[in-house]
């Protein structure tokens, strides 16, 4: 069976939305607009895996939804809402809980990272994690999901996920007229120059909302004199920028900043190159930062503008949740069917 195509996808509002975050993510959220159906998702529910303080994360989930709107995500025709508000996520995670093993978490590399070497301190969600975006994902049956390439692994086990819950309720699922799989295998959407934004001052090091350094990440809030002089301040090397990618390939910081040069202009890196190889890094930084405020300045200003006005975005979220509960609800009733448990 065919399935519907619907794209999901989710940001933390866990503060410091970077350009990592806009170039692997949110700007792909709004190119999907034209071709899908999209769902488009705060996820304050995977933020408290690690301590949140309250009235910050409230903000947060504000500046989230304020970035989705400035950056162009239309709340009418598509969804935006918070996943807090949406039970049947929280529900499906527990079915899946029961569905994922031990070891494919124990290999999820994010965990580790996270969690660091004082595992046995971590909380649990944290562990889990994994289970409940794939209930994010699944409990709309979404069949594409855009995100940066830090998320890929997540996503295998989405797909893992979906595939043994097919194949563990095979014959219920096929006494319910939905063929032969209920959940569709979502599709990763990881594509184009900067699906890895780097640290502006370490070339191997991801950037990151939780990097100690502001220096590192150029945030979606930042002025125009901040980008300007975060950009002129980022890491490079001594020699001129090469004139092929193969070259560009081993220079770590060259690489990221030309990557993100191609992405926020929508070209690809070696058209980049043809333009600027051989050029100094003053000169392209010049020119990278000429682009990164034209690019980002309105949306800053933008989420500014949105952000004092709580009770907008409060009937955005309470909008787009009402609608995104209906479909969940429908999912999570042939889930229990499905699974054989009794409900009204
Ligand atoms: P989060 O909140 O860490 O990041 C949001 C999105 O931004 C992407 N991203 C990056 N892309 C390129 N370069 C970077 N340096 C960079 N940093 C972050 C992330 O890949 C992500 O797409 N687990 C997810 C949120 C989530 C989700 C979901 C996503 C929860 N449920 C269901 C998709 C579907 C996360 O922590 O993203």
């Amino acid at each position: 069976m065919a399935f519907k195509e619907r794209v999901f996808s989710g940001v933390q509002p866990t503060g410091n939305l970077h350009l990592g975050n806009y170039l692997g993510a949110i700007k792909k959220f709004v190119e999907l607009q034209d071709s899908h159906d999209c769902i488009y998702c705060v996820v304050d529910l995977h933020a408290i895996t690690v301590w949140q303080e309250p009235a910050e994360l409230t903000h947060n989930i504000r500046e989230v939804t304020a970035a989705f709107l400035a950056c162009g995500i239309d709340p009418k025709k598509h969804i935006i809402f918070n996943q807090s508000q949406v039970a049947e996520h929280a529900e499906l995670a527990w079915i899946f809980n029961c569905i994922a093993r031990l070891g494919w978490l124990n290999r999820m590399t994010q965990f580790k990272e996270k969690a660091g070497k004082d595992r046995e301190n971590a909380s649990v969600g944290l562990y889990a994690y994994p289970n409940l975006m794939a209930a994010d994902i699944l409990v709309y049956r979404a069949t594409h999901v855009p995100v940066g390439d830090d998320q890929k692994q997540h996503l295998e086990l989405a797909r893992d996920i979906a595939q043994k819950f097919n194949n563990d309720f095979a014959s219920s699922i096929a006494g319910h007229g939905f063929g032969d799989a209920f959940f569709p295998l979502p599709e990763p959407l990881i594509q184009g120059p900067a699906t890895r934004v780097m640290s502006l001052r370490d070339g191997t090091k991801k950037m990151s909302k939780s990097d100690a350094s502001d220096q590192s990440r150029i945030n979606l809030t930042d002025d125009a004199e901040t980008i300007a002089l975060k950009v002129r301040r980022a890491k490079t090397d001594p020699h001129p920028l090469p004139g092929d990618e193969k070259e560009l390939a081993e220079r770590p910081e060259a690489d990221n900043l030309v990557g993100i040069f191609a992405a926020l202009k929508g070209i690809s890196k070696g058209a980049v190159l043809n333009e600027f190889g051989g050029a100094q890094f003053s000169a392209f930084k010049a020119a990278l930062v000429e682009l990164a405020v034209a690019k980002l300045g309105p949306i800053g200003a933008e989420m500014k503008r949105i952000i004092d006005d709580k009770a907008y975005i409060d009937s955005i979220l309470a909008d787009g949740s009402a609608r995104a509960q209906v479909m969940a609800a429908e999912t999570m009733k042939s889930v229990k069917d499905i699974v054989g448990l009794v409900r009204r």
